[in-house]
C-alpha cells in the first residue's frame, strides 16, 4: 500500500481544567482514548460523532494546533510533534464558525496577513489571493469589510484562508454548519473539485447526508473512541443490514415490544415519541421477514401504519452511537 496521508495509533488526549472556588477543583475530561485511523493519499474521509465525542479535538491535533496526551500521528509522512513546522505548509485547516478573522479589515487584507504568515512570495500573493476569492464566491466583496459579512461570507473567507497556500491535505471541520441550502450545497459542490484535485480530505460534519454524499469512508467517534470505521454500505451491513420498518400507533406494551423484538430478523428495535404517537423503528436482516408478519406481532391496534424504507445513515449513525456504553 502507498503510505498513510494520515495514520493514527493509541492517540489520547487528556483536558485538565480548573474549576470551583479558588480554582482548586482539577477536573480532567478525556476527549480522545486511543484512537487509530487510517487514511489514504486522495481520500475524502468522514467523521462523525455526537457533541463532545472529540471531533474537533482530533482535528486540532492532526493539524498541529494541540498537542496529544500519548499515541502517536503521523500526517503526509511526518510526526504531527515533532515535525509540526514542515508540516503546517502542507496542511490546511478550516474550523466552522466564525472566529479567527480580522473583522475590521475586509477579506482581502484578511488572506494578505495569512499569504504573509504562510510565506507565500510577495509577487504571487495578489493573484492568489483573488484567485481565491473567486474559487469559493467572494470576488465581489473581497473588499468590503469582514464585519459587514453574513456568515456564510465569514464561512466562505475561512475555507479561502486555509486553501490560500494550496495545501496537500485538508482539515474541514463542520465547513457548512450554518449556512443555508444554497450556500452549503456550493461548499459541497467546492470540496468535491478539491478531491477531483487530488487534495487528500478530513471532514467532520453532523449532516448525515452530507457524509453519505461525500465521503469515501466514515469513522463514527463516540465518547473519544472510534467505533466503526467503513463505507457507508459496510456500516449499514455492520448495523443489520439495508431494511428498515417504521411502525406509527399509540399506546404499546412492553410485551408487544418484546413480541417485535423476538421476530426472526430483527436485529433492533428502537422507540420514539411523536407528541401522542409512538414510533417503533426496526432493524430487520432477513430478506424474509414481511411487513404483513409485523403487523399481525401487534393486534388490537386499527391505527397502525407500518411501512419500509432503507436503512439511512442516520439510523446507523443512532445504532452506533446508542449502543454505546456510558
Ligand atoms: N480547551 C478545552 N478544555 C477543556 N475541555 C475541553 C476543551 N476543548 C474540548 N474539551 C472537552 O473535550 C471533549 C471533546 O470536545 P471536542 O470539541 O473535541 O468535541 P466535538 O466532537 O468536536 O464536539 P462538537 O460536535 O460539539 O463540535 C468535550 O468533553 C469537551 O468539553
Ligand atoms: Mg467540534
Amino acid at each position: 500500500m502507498v503510505d498513510a496521508a494520515i495514520s493514527v495509533r493509541q492517540l489520547t488526549r487528556v483536558y485538565s481544567s480548573r474549576k470551583g472556588f479558588l480554582f482548586n477543583e482539577v477536573t480532567r475530561t478525556e476527549a480522545l482514548r486511543g484512537v487509530d485511523l487510517e487514511i489514504a493519499p486522495g481520500e475524502l474521509f468522514g467523521l462523525l460523532g455526537p457533541n463532545g465525542a472529540g471531533k474537533t479535538t482530533l482535528a486540532k491535533i492532526l493539524s498541529t494546533l494541540l498537542l496529544p496526551s500519548s499515541g502517536s500521528a503521523r500526517v503526509l509522512g511526518l510526526d504531527v510533534v515533532r515535525d509540526a513546522p514542515r508540516l503546517r505548509s502542507r496542511i490546511g485547516l478550516v474550523l466552522g464558525g466564525e472566529r479567527g478573522l480580522y473583522y475590521r479589515v475586509s477579506g482581502r487584507e484578511n488572506l494578505r496577513y495569512f499569504a504573509d504568515l504562510y510565506g507565500i512570495p510577495r509577487a504571487e500573493r495578489e493573484s492568489r489571493i483573488t484567485e481565491m476569492l473567486e474559487r469559493v464566491g467572494l470576488g465581489a466583496a473581497g473588499d468590503q469589510r469582514v464585519e459587514e459579512y453574513s456568515r456564510g461570507m465569514k464561512q466562505k473567507l475561512h475555507l479561502a484562508r486555509g486553501l490560500l497556500h494550496q495545501p496537500e491535505l485538508l482539515f474541514l471541520d463542520e465547513p457548512t454548519i450554518g449556512l443555508d441550502p444554497k450556500s452549503a450545497r456550493e461548499t459541497r459542490k467546492f470540496v468535491r473539485a478539491l478531491l477531483s484535485e487530488g487534495v487528500t480530505i478530513f471532514l467532520t460534519t453532523h449532516y448525515m447526508f452530507e457524509a453519505e454524499e461525500l465521503c469515501q469512508r466514515i469513522a463514527v467517534l463516540s465518547k473519544g473512541k472510534i467505533v466503526a470505521t467503513d463505507s457507508v454500505a459496510g456500516l449499514r451491513q455492520l448495523v443489520g443490514g439495508d431494511r428498515t420498518f417504521e411502525i406509527d400507533g399509540y399506546g404499546f406494551e412492553d410485551a408487544e415490544l418484546a413480541r417485535l423484538k423476538a421476530l426472526a430478523g430483527v436485529s433492533r428495535v428502537v422507540t420514539e415519541e411523536f407528541g401522542p404517537r409512538l414510533r417503533i423503528t426496526l432493524r430487520v436482516q432477513s430478506p424474509e421477514l414481511e411487513l404483513d408478519r409485523v403487523a399481525r406481532a401487534l393486534p388490537g391496534h386499527p391505527e397502525l401504519e407500518v411501512r419500509e424504507r432503507r436503512t439511512a445513515l442516520e439510523d446507523i449513525y443512532l445504532d452506533l452511537v446508542e449502543e454505546e456504553p456510558a
